[in-house]
């Protein structure tokens, strides 16, 4: 069995199903995401493991105990919210103690563990701070060491990061992910941001409208989507209206030009509309190498965005994005010029929607 096992979870609020048969195995030390687009369950899923929702249906065990009903200060759980929740009128080194004087540790251990905590987060020149004395970032910190100086079996994370600048939230991931390898502790961390999710995880969970849609490692949910939503939802995408023109042997229609796609589209009749997609890395120029499709385009837009260059291009009537990684010697065609683009057939993807 599973360390934390979440099965068949349902969350009813009224007439609405918000979460809908949930089905989660997490191993001891595992760091899951929980990713997804505003209002799809994220956060209840996680309040009915922290215990601030008790599920409409469904079991949760967390080594080997039932914890479904138990109230949130009877499982040992640890969590991190958007909102850093501090106590105000605490300093840094009085809230990481806060969980371990409800429980009536020791005064001495507790300050131990403070100290421990602080030192993990390296925070020890504030520890005698207020929180209104500290950065967004700082106090987040303190909210991670709050959180596990508890030793908590399991520590959730809802959006830890998105109140932060972009800077302090890439350096702020990592370090949470540093600590939480380091001690081994099983995570389950929220988001909808993709890259955030895909750099962090060891496995992601991407829901839809309190619905699974994919499980699996970030690059099983970035190279394999199993649907237009992950395919969609991850990383950037081209996506065209086409039609089967033959079922056996892959091809497909997409205005009048033909594609080769390993998808597979047996199932399909001749004829039956159906969505294309390519991811623009998987375009490069003929040039380079030729491989399953060799596409004629035409050259309608070029964007520098400093690492890659994104260049858009016609193919019969349907526009195509295509990344391409700068360098200081590329050479770049103009725009209106004819050229051929080039994809391999495992990169043409035909998905249920
Ligand atoms: N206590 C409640 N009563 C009624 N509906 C609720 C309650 N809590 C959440 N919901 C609804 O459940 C759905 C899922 O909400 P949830 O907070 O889990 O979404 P989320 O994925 O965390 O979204 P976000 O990314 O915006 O935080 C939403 O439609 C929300 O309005
Ligand atoms: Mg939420």
């Amino acid at each position: 069995m599973s360390y934390l096992s979440i099965s068949h979870i349902t969350k009813q609020f009224g007439d609405t199903v918000v979460v809908d048969d949930f089905n989660l195995d997490v191993e001891k030390g595992e760091f899951v995401s929980f990713l997804g687009p505003s209002g799809c369950g994220k956060t209840t899923t996680l309040r009915m493991v922290a215990g601030f929702e008790i599920p409409t249906a469904g079991r949760i065990t967390l080594d080997g105990a039932d914890i479904t009903e138990k109230a949130p200060n009877q499982r040992n759980v640890g969590m991190i919210f958007q909102s850093y929740a501090l106590f105000p009128n605490m300093t840094v080194a009085q809230n990481i103690g806060f969980g371990l004087g409800v429980r009536k540790e020791p005064k001495e251990m507790i300050s131990q563990r403070v100290e421990e905590m602080i030192s993990l987060i390296n925070l020890e020149k504030h520890a005698n701070k207020y929180p209104y004395q500290l950065s967004g970032g700082q106090q987040q910190r303190v909210s991670l060491a709050r959180a596990l100086a508890i030793h908590p079996q399991v520590l959730l994370l809802d959006e830890p990061l998105s109140a932060l600048d972009a800077k302090i939230r890439v350096s702020l991931r990592a370090e949470i992910r540093a600590i939480q390898k380091k001690l081994g502790i099983t995570a389950i961390f929220v988001t909808h941001d993709q890259e955030e999710a895909l750099s962090i995880s060891d496995r992601i969970v991407v829901m839809n409208a309190g619905l699974m849609e994919q499980v699996g490692t970030p690059f099983e949910i970035y190279n394999f989507p199993q649907t237009q939503f992950v395919a969609n939802f991850v990383g950037s995408l081209n996506t065209a209206n086409a039609e089967v023109s033959d079922p056996v042997k892959g091809l497909v229609n997409v205005n009048g030009v033909q594609f080769i796609t390993a998808s597979d589209i047996k199932s399909r009749k001749k004829g039956d509309a159906i969505r294309v997609s390519v991811r623009p890395e998987r375009f490069s120029f003929v040039s380079e190498e030729k491989k399953d499709n060799v596409l004629d385009c035409v050259i309608e837009n070029i964007t520098f965005l400093g690492s890659v260059v994104r260049i858009q291009v016609r193919i019969g009537e349907a526009k195509f994005n295509m990344d391409t990684f700068n360098n200081p010697f590329l050479d770049l065609p103009k725009i209106g010029s004819k050229e051929q683009v080039t994809c391999s057939k495992e990169a043409v993807l035909v998905l249920d929607e």
